[in-house]
């Protein structure tokens, strides 16, 4: 079986002459349906840069990205993006939001009721399905968020760094939640973190990202068993992972 998504040698440079930003790449990366790999990296290695080429919002300089059998050349309907920054809008309830995805996208909101309401449950949002956003934490408003992005049953995820603006006890609680969602339904995840432990944690591949221009460095296997709890962060293989890639980024001088 060929890889779900094949990024072949994708380079990305913005402006010109003397003003040329390297952004990122070259970088070459297969991967499988139902992953999910995380991108680790310094900031301003390109790795937002990655995803909006992947989300086909963005042109690739030079090389291909491939999804599905197809190259990526224009917005891809098929995925399910978040940022850290939510989108969602403070008019609407929490269901109204989700719903707000299918809409969008030209489907019945009734037909997907039954849907909506176990996503929720899942994030534990049940009881805040008719709140508005202002009326959540931050944490809150991020379970929705995933909610919005999953609705419609993508195949592929982006998640740009979704738990980038919250405390680190909130962040422990919704990474089980996130990792509760993709493995009921088993999209394909691209996760774009800084937190070492996290990306470890969530991941079945950590890609390793160098400093700008991002090139990827290694590819670790992460063959720890799912669901992975917090208990998982006393194992030998997870510590070891973690000393691993905090080896790298010192390598790098960016810790
Ligand atoms: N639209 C743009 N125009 C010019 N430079 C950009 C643009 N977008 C990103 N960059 C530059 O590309 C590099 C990578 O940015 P980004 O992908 O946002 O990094 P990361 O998400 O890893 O922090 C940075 O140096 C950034 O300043
Ligand atoms: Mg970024």
């Amino acid at each position: 079986m060929p890889p779900l998504i094949s990024i072949e040698n994708v380079r990305k440079t913005f402006g010109s002459g003397a003003s040329l930003v390297d952004a990122f790449g070259p970088v070459s990366l297969d991967i499988e349906e139902g992953q999910f790999v995380s991108l680790l990296g310094p900031s301003g290695c390109g790795k937002s840069t990655l995803m909006l080429m992947l989300a086909g919002l963005l042109d690739v300089t030079s090389g291909q990205i491939i999804v599905d059998g197809k190259a990526v050349k224009a917005p891809q309907t098929d995925v399910g993006i978040m940022f850290q920054d939510n989108t969602l809008v403070p008019w609407r309830t929490v269901r109204g939001n989700v719903d707000l995805q299918l809409e969008m996208r030209g489907l019945d909101p009734r037909r997907y009721k039954d849907r909506v309401l176990d996503l929720l449950g899942q994030v534990k949002l049940l009881d805040f399905a008719d709140r508005f956003p202002h009326e959540l934490s931050g944490g809150m408003q991020q379970r929705a968020a995933f909610c919005q992005a999953m609705v419609h049953d993508p195949h592929i995820m982006l998640l740009d760094e979704p738990l980038g603006k919250l405390d680190a006890m909130t962040r422990e609680s919704i990474r089980t939640d996130l990792q509760s969602l993709w493995m009921t339904r088993r999209p394909t995840v691209i996760f774009v973190t800084h937190s070492i432990e996290e990306a470890v944690q969530l991941s079945s591949q950590v890609a390793v990202i160098t400093p700008r221009p991002g090139r990827i460095d290694r590819l670790i296997d992460i063959n720890l068993p799912f669901p992975r709890d917090l208990g998982v962060k006393n194992s030998p293989e997870f510590i070891s992972h973690v000393r691993e890639i905090q080896e790298i980024f010192r390598g790098y001088g960016v810790i």
